[in-house]
């Protein structure tokens, strides 16, 4: 069984489709942490983001692979490494190319065969796993996952980051939303059979068990 979690960045989809899989008992799949991992790849190769054979040749050359829900890259546990704001930037770049994304939905699906699952990203729901039994679709508005994300920022650094504002990554938030929401292929929106729900109000602790809930009369 597939349950799929989508919605921008900052809506709290990580954390609650972790937690929300730990307390069923499902594989988490992170596709966002895919994308990111080839973006640090490419970034780390200094790989043209706009040449989109360059940025295909890299992703090709990437092994992404999990221990537990951390995120690896040719072996290396990049757990940190991807949360940075230029993998985010790079990231974003990244999965507008639809070689990449054939490339990592492959990935996912067979990721996902033969397990029951909890999957977040942006198409999960819409392209992915398009007969997922549950799909979610997360929100927020842009000035609560700005703030979310600048904690976030903070708390990998332990203490407010010097070269960033809230304001900054509010207006990168805005930005991304506006790539994500738009490009051509797998635009972030969703599925006409996802349940939406907004988290701009409540706790991820509250979010999770009503995904819980939800989620349990459901199934
Ligand atoms: O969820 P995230 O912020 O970790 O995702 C990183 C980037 O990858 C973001 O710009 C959206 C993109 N992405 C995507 O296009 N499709 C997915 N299934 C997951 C992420």
């Amino acid at each position: 069984m597939i349950i799929t979690i989508d919605g921008p960045a900052g809506s709290g989809k990580s954390t609650v489709a972790r937690r929300l899989a730990q307390r069923l008992g499902f594989r988490f799949l992170n596709t966002g942490a895919m994308y990111r991992a080839i973006a640090l790849k490419c970034v780390r190769d200094a790989t043209d983001l706009d040449d989109f054979d360059a940025v295909v040749a890299c992703a090709r050359m990437a092994s992404v692979t999990f221990e537990g829900d951390r995120p690896h890259l040719d072996g290396e546990d990049v757990s940190d490494a991807l949360r940075t704001e230029p993998v985010s930037a790079a990231a974003s770049r990244v999965a507008v190319n639809p070689q990449v994304r054939d490339l990592l939905v492959s990935l996912q699906r067979a990721a996902a065969e033969g397990h029951e699952v909890v999957t977040e990203g942006r198409d999960q729901g819409t392209i992915v796993f398009p007969d997922a039994a549950v799909k979610i679709f997360l929100t927020a508005s842009a000035e609560t996952r700005a703030a979310r994300r600048y904690a976030e920022l903070a708390a990998i650094e332990g203490h407010p980051p010097d070269d960033v504002t809230y304001a900054g990554v509010l207006a990168q938030i805005r930005d991304r939303d506006e790539r994500d929401g738009n490009r051509p292929i797998a635009p972030l929106k969703p599925a006409p059979d996802a349940i939406a729900f907004d988290t701009s109000e409540i706790t991820v602790d509250e979010a999770v068990d009503l995904l819980e809930r939800f989620v349990r009369e459901r199934i």
